[in-house]
């Protein structure tokens, strides 16, 4: 979005080896350090005389690999730095000892980096990268050894390469030296540079880390930076004849299956492994009996011959020469069971010889019986349901299965669904669940993922036609946090939802690409679809689409009126990547998708992606793309520090109108410790009122994640917290809740003026003001971070007779707090802000 680097900047570095003579001209080196296994990336330091030698900004990292799964793996290792004839610098690492390939980052000043390409040219790995330039034939050779020898393979542009050849030695144009640093003796490249470039670079990594100082305040040092502050005063001047329209789609939900999100969270079917299709995919220990225990003499065998579906290949069968053995399900943490609520039981059986009977029983921990029902079984598969009526209540049943007959029983897709799910859907959702993502009023909710929706690697890329028919016939998968999905919670199941709720479905498809940090596959990431596969990929896009809008008559408009929907679900969005790298395989794919949607179906929004942080490489490609190909909307990620959203309130007041909408789709406040606390959520709601002020720009926003299962989750913080039994919505639910309750679809510039002009104080305190033409209601929403009141006179443009305050206010590391609502009225219009609070006026006339 914002190129910074600027023409100046561009020549003088342009020119730095012409002036490597040049009497100001000092000593850069390049190097990894040698004790952190590769994983800082490239650091620099600079001397003007080889021996004594500064490290710029104390190891900070200029570039660190993109490559391979999360955290550890991601190294690099023996970079090789060269200008290209362009004036380009190139850095040219080994990502690890394995992969048969280097990679490839370019820059124009070795502060700012594209996105890096890796090149599989080698056989074995592609170790210790070197490059000579001949000037003559424009063509650099690369030399890289492995365990098989050295090898050289040339190239003109480091986009296409030749054909390797074995080689005796290892060339290079700037050999790697051992130089003695602060650190000790470490290998890397030396430059000859003007002192100016090594200026520019420390200018840069101060920036780097003043920006980091600020990104890392937080409250815990309000004692000391605010200990002369007394409470403050301030006018509030509301200037509607500046009035914009805004985006009324702004504040949404975004589900993803982590956390037991899904299965075993809001997806509120009972049974665990209901269709003995776990297995060691989903966790190492898994398998198609995890969930499930045998009591009694009995033989129980898990079979594959003749299933109720292909895409359900598994099921048990349990053989006994006398009636008394059961099997046991221990559905997720226990069975949530409420006495005289009714339970829809059901199950596919086959009793391999002759006819039989089955006994169902919900028991307590002590076997008491809580509800139980008969079923008969015959010799070919057969589906029934019965109604469990549970005459007790108990929090941690289990479901028994108990054949009735000698012989063998088999049996398959055992379900337990409450009657009571939400809005009494069938494979519904948990009511509690559902309705405390209803009252945060989402006008959108986008699904299913996240790192879901592109998988682990090529094979576990989210694809909706598998998650819609008969559940049966739905294909399970693992789910990349460590579980399984089932798919019962699917494509049919989130858009009713959706309608259920009045918010707008925005289904997320991968761009053809899988997570960047897919550890399946060989290195999995961006591992795209293979050509010959996309338009069959495509194709199953466009088809969501009809399956969404299409008449009953097109073929699959008229799958889903035969789900039970024949009017169209009026898909409006649709998410193409999650946060992807932006290289050429990511680029190909998506560019193929975007046009083939705009061409059949140019009314649908598509969202494009634009990297995991609010900067960097793919940031700055993906915006580049984006606004290239005109892709209307882009979706940004950015989980960030508090003291980012507080010093970046102006992050969206300089983006370009013309170009593409932003979308930002997951973004949240970390604390060290990742709590959801009363400074996250009040520095959220301030964030927030930035966002709303620029929300002609932002269209849509959604906090990420959403769901969490507690002693389930692999991410913190979460906006809700749940358990089998109870629902915990966390502080910032609230402000979630209270920007979701109070949009408007105007915003009224206005003018917050604290009698305090120390900025460190102002930027604590914001003010948005919105109106909601459907209710002509005014909306003053403020947000005070700071530990004392702020008085505010507000100067409000009309007569407000009806005033509602909804108050979030605490400690800032309170966790238990929530909103109150009450009606208030306004003492000479003033509105006292409580120290750390949140608060929103909502005024009628
Ligand atoms: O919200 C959790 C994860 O964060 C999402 O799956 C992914 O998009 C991001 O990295």
């Amino acid at each position: 979005m914002k190129k910074i680097t600027t023409v100046i900047l561009f020549l003088f570095i342009g020119t730095t080896y012409m002036i490597a003579h040049v009497a100001d001209s000092v000593y850069l080196f390049s190097y990894v350090n040698p004790h952190n296994n590769g994983k800082n990336g490239l650091n620099l330091a600079w001397s003007s005389d080889q021996s004594s030698w500064q490290i710029i900004g104390n190891g900070y990292s200029f570039l660190k690999s993109d490559f391979g799964t999360w955290g550890a793996e991601k190294r690099m290792l023996t970079p090789y730095l060269l200008q290209d004839e362009t004036g380009k610098w190139h850095c040219l690492f080994s990502m690890n000892e394995k992969v048969n390939a280097f990679a490839d980052a370019t820059s124009d000043d070795l502060f700012h980096w594209l996105p890096q390409d890796y090149h599989y040219v080698a056989e074995g790995s592609c170790l210790n990268p070197s490059v000579t330039y001949n000037a003559q034939q424009r063509k650099y050779t690369i030399y890289y050894q492995n365990n098989s020898g050295n090898f050289a393979v040339e190239t003109a542009d480091f986009k296409s390469f030749g054909t390797p050849r074995a080689t005796n030695a290892l060339k290079s144009d700037n050999p790697r030296v051992t130089m003695e640093l602060p650190i000790g003796k470490v290998e890397g490249q030396l430059f000859k540079v003007s002192k100016g470039f090594v200026e520019y670079l420390r200018n840069c990594v101060d920036a780097a880390l003043y920006r980091n100082s600020l990104n890392s305040e937080t409250m815990a040092s309000n004692a000391e930076r605010f200990s002369r502050l007394k409470p403050l005063e301030a006018t509030l001047t509301i200037q509607p004849e500046k009035a914009k329209s805004i985006s009324n789609t702004l504040i949404g939900i975004f589900f993803e299956d982590i956390n037991y999100s899904a299965d075993g969270g809001l997806y509120a079917e009972l049974i665990q492994n209901r269709d003995f299709e776990y297995n060691n995919k989903d966790r190492g220990e898994w398998n198609a009996k995890t969930a499930w225990e045998l009591t009694g003499d009995a033989v129980w065998e898990i079979k594959e011959e003749s299933p109720i579906h292909p895409n359900n290949a598994h099921y048990s069968v349990i053989t006994t020469q006398k009636p008394g053995a059961s099997l046991t399900n221990i559905g997720f943490d226990g069975i949530n069971i409420r006495k005289g609520e009714k339970y829809d039981f059901s199950i596919f059986t086959k009793q391999l010889d002759g006819k039989g009977s089955l006994l169902i029983k919900l028991v307590n921990p002590a076997n008491e019986i809580i509800a139980q029902a008969k079923i008969r079984c015959n010799k070919n598969w057969q589906k029934q349901s019965v109604v469990l009526n549970a005459k007790k209540s108990c929090d941690n049943a289990r479901l028994v299965l108990t054949p009735q007959k000698k012989g063998s029983l088999a049996i398959d897709m055992v379900s337990l669904f409450p009657q009571n799910t939400f809005k009494n859907r069938k494979n519904g959702m948990r009511a509690d669940l559902a309705q405390t993502l209803a009252d945060l009023h989402p006008k959108f909710v986008r699904f299913p993922g996240g790192c879901v929706a592109h998988g682990n690697g090529l094979d576990n890329i989210y694809r909706w036609k598998n998650t819609i028919g008969k559940l049966e016939s739905r294909k399970t998968t693992f789910n990349l946090w460590g579980y399984h999905q089932t798919m019962g919670l699917g494509y049919y199941e989130y858009f009713q939802f959706c309608e259920d709720i009045g918010a707008e479905p925005l289904p997320v498809l991968a761009a053809g690409v899988p997570c960047q940090n897919s550890s399946r596959g060989g290195y999995g990431q961006q591992d795209g679809i293979p050509m010959e596969e996309m338009d069959e990929y495509i194709q199953d896009i466009l088809d969501l689409i009809e399956w969404a809008n299409g008449s009953v008559n097109s073929t699959w408009g008229k799958k889903r009126a035969e789900a039970g929907h024949p009017e169209p679900f009026n898909l409006k969005y649709i998410g193409i990547g999650n946060e992807d790298l932006i290289t050429k395989v990511f680029e190909e794919r998506f560019e193929m998708i975007y046009k083939a949607i705009q061409k059949k179906y140019p009314e649908i929004t598509v969202i494009g992606t634009v990297g995991p942080f609010y900067e960097g490489a793919d940031y700055e490609e993906g915006w580049d793309f984006a606004t290239r190909l005109g892709v209307p909307m882009v979706d940004e990620h950015y989980y960030v520090a508090p003291g980012w959203m507080v010093n970046h309130q102006n992050y969206y007041d300089q983006y370009n109108r013309k170009g593409p909408k932003v979308y930002l789709g997951e973004y949240a406040a970390h604390l060290p410790g990742r709590p959801n606390n009363v400074e996250t959520a009040l520095t959220e709601a301030l964030y927030l009122a930035s966002v709303e002020r620029n929300a002609d720009v932002v269209a849509m926003t959604s906090y990420a994640p959403l769901l969490a299962k507690e002693k389930h989750t692999q991410w913190n913080p979460d906006l809700i917290y749940f358990t089998n039994t109870e629902v915990k919505p966390t502080v910032g639910y609230y402000t979630q809740q209270m920007y979701g309750q109070n949009s408007g679809d105007f915003y009224l510039p206005s003018v917050l003026k604290l009698r305090n002009n120390d900025a460190q104080v102002n930027k604590q305190v914001a003010v948005s003001v919105v109106r909601d033409s459907k209710t002509n209601d005014l909306i003053v929403k403020m947000v005070n971070l700071l530990p004392v009141t702020v008085s505010t006179k507000l100067e409000l443009p009309e007569e407000y007779s009806q005033i509602t305050k909804t108050l979030l206010t605490g400690k800032p590391e309170d966790k238990k707090a929530h909103s109150t609502t009450e009606a208030v009225t306004l003492e000479d219009n003033t509105y006292v802000m409580p120290a750390y609070s949140f608060t929103v006026l909502r005024m009628k006339k």
